[in-house]
């Protein structure tokens, strides 16, 4: 059986004085059968790790080290005390153009530092449109997913542009029907693809979460803007325990 993880990506928000919140999902969530996953800005990764909540990076280099100004290693992530990192988020692959490619090696670059990668993927509004989508999820599964990838150190989150900050929120069919391809075609690639997680990340909210997670194939949420706060994240956390 794939874990549950409830993740919260807080991209490019957070100053120490949000340690805070870390601290509250702890003391609410820190015994709670799931796991629960916090990805704060690399500036506060070491604040935030060591208080009961697995900690991660948004983004690495693919090296160890080297002259890449204002990169970060995935070995710098660990040191700090990250135990994830999210590879191939839509944000990246758009402001930053990251490929596949990219991917893929920054995904191994999380396993050579012991991080699971958290691989995002996901279609554009106009790709749905197209009628591409499952075609999208297909390209963007072979070429940034490595072939050392498992399910110990591997989390898919199925993030649809389109979702993501938009309050829009695919319907339920339209999720079931991407999470039961990615779940295929891991079983098809990975002898253990029956046992990585899988995540729907956009527009996850509280209200939304219970109907989300009852969806087959929908192991957890990665969430945005509903992660900034305890009393937003909280919710989510419940509603995936009690899924
Ligand atoms: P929102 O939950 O703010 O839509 O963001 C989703 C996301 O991009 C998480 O990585």
């Amino acid at each position: 059986m794939p874990r549950k993880l409830a993740a919260g990506n807080w991209k490019m928000n957070g100053l120490e004085q949000d340690v805070s919140v870390i601290k509250t999902l702890a003391e609410r969530h820190a015994q709670a059968g799931i796991d629960v996953l916090i990805c704060p800005p690399a500036t506060m990764i070491s604040a935030c790790a060591g208080h009961g909540i697995a900690v991660g990076g948004q983004d690495c280099h693919a090296a160890v080290s080297g002259a890449h100004t204002g990169d970060i290693s995935a070995e710098m992530l660990a040191d700090a005390g990250a135990t994830h990192v999210i590879t191939g988020h839509s944000e990246r692959r758009a402001d930053h153009g990251e490929t596949d490619a990219d991917i893929a090696a920054k995904s191994q670059a999380a396993y050579r530092a012991g991080l699971k990668a958290v691989i995002c993927i996901g279609e554009t509004l106009g790709q749905r449109e197209a009628g591409t989508t499952l075609e999208i999820i297909d390209g963007q599964l072979a070429g940034s997913v490595p072939d050392d990838a498992t399910a110990e150190n591997t989390v898919i989150a199925y993030e649809p542009v389109w979702a993501i900050g938009t309050g829009k929120v695919p319907t339920l069919e339209q999720i079931g029907e991407v999470h039961a391809h990615i779940r295929q075609s891991l079983v098809a690639r990975f002898g253990d693809g029956a046992g990585f997680t899988l995540l729907y990340g956009g527009s996850v909210k509280g209200s939304n979460a219970a109907e989300i997670f009852a969806v087959a194939e929908v192991n957890g949420a990665l969430v945005g803007g509903a992660s900034l706060t305890a009393d937003d994240f909280s919710p989510i956390v419940t509603a995936l325990e009690q899924a």
